[in-house]
């Protein structure tokens, strides 16, 4: 196997080993918190960086080879704060973080909750982009059962998770901060078991599932609505609720 050494200002004057070249890539790619690889360790997929100057991301590490603490020290000394995935390994990501990350209870809540948004954004914003709603429907479960989870199992948690939900008009994070939201007021009434929470979460998190049939230039449009559009805008709830009410695996 040929192998690379890239010399690198970016990376504080360090090396990192690549296989196959360069390999500037134009493929989709999925921004990476660096927090969220966790070295030592062999990664199913590779990383990218934009070293500076690149306007495309080029191959930092390719999944043949070991992470060691040592390359994520360096990347952090040098400024380097985000990593790529090409978008079609973002489900070996996802393993990868599911496993590693939100699984363990030593590592910080608000980092397995950043975790769990990372984890299931692009397989959730792929499948409704899509319209798979199994898969939806399986990643919101998946989602929701661990924010409940996150959220009841550490009392100081709450204020810390303010600081990391991302107040954007990006629908996924939109639905994932009223699931959250929706988490931590049903369980301040104390009126609710852990399976009901897992229930209103899921509820929260689909809540805008009708949304996707709506055409993305009307989602972003900067300019006030026309009352046509605001009357079609309107009729996403509806929407959402006939193609999910009459599935059996959702309350
Ligand atoms: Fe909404």
């Amino acid at each position: 196997m040929a192998e690379q050494v890239l010399s690198n200002q970016a990376l504080g004057g360090t090396t990192a080993c690549v296989s196959g070249g360069i390999a500037n890539s134009t493929a989709p790619m999925v921004k990476l918190s660096v927090d969220m690889i966790r070295p030592p360790v062999n990664l199913d997929f590779s990383l990218y960086i934009y070293a500076k100057g690149d306007k495309t991301p080029r191959l930092y590490r390719d999944s043949k080879y070991p992470l060691k603490v040592e390359d994520i020290d360096r990347l952090k000394q040098s400024g380097t704060k985000h990593v790529y995935v090409v978008s079609n390994e973002i489900e070996a990501y996802c393993d990868y973080l599911k496993e590693t990350v939100v699984e363990d209870t030593a590592i910080a809540p608000t980092v397995r909750y950043e975790a769990l948004r990372q984890a299931t954004r692009s397989v959730f914003n792929n499948a409704a982009a899509n319209q798979l709603i199994d898969e939806v429907v399986d990643v919101s479960e998946y989602l929701d059962q661990k924010t409940v989870d996150l959220i009841c199992g550490d009392e100081t948690l709450l204020a810390d998770l303010f600081q990391v939900m991302t107040h954007d008009y990006d629908t996924f994070n939109h639905a994932v901060n009223v699931s959250t939201y929706c988490v931590m007021i049903a369980r301040e009434m104390r009126c609710f078991s852990q399976e009901s929470l897992v229930e209103i979460a899921q509820g929260a998190l689909l809540h805008d599932y009708g949304k996707q049939y709506l055409p993305s230039w009307l989602l972003n449009q900067a300019d006030p609505l026309s009352q046509a559009q605001k009357e079609t805008v309107m009729e996403h709830p509806k929407r959402g609720f006939e193609e999910l009410c009459s599935r059996e695996d959702l309350s």
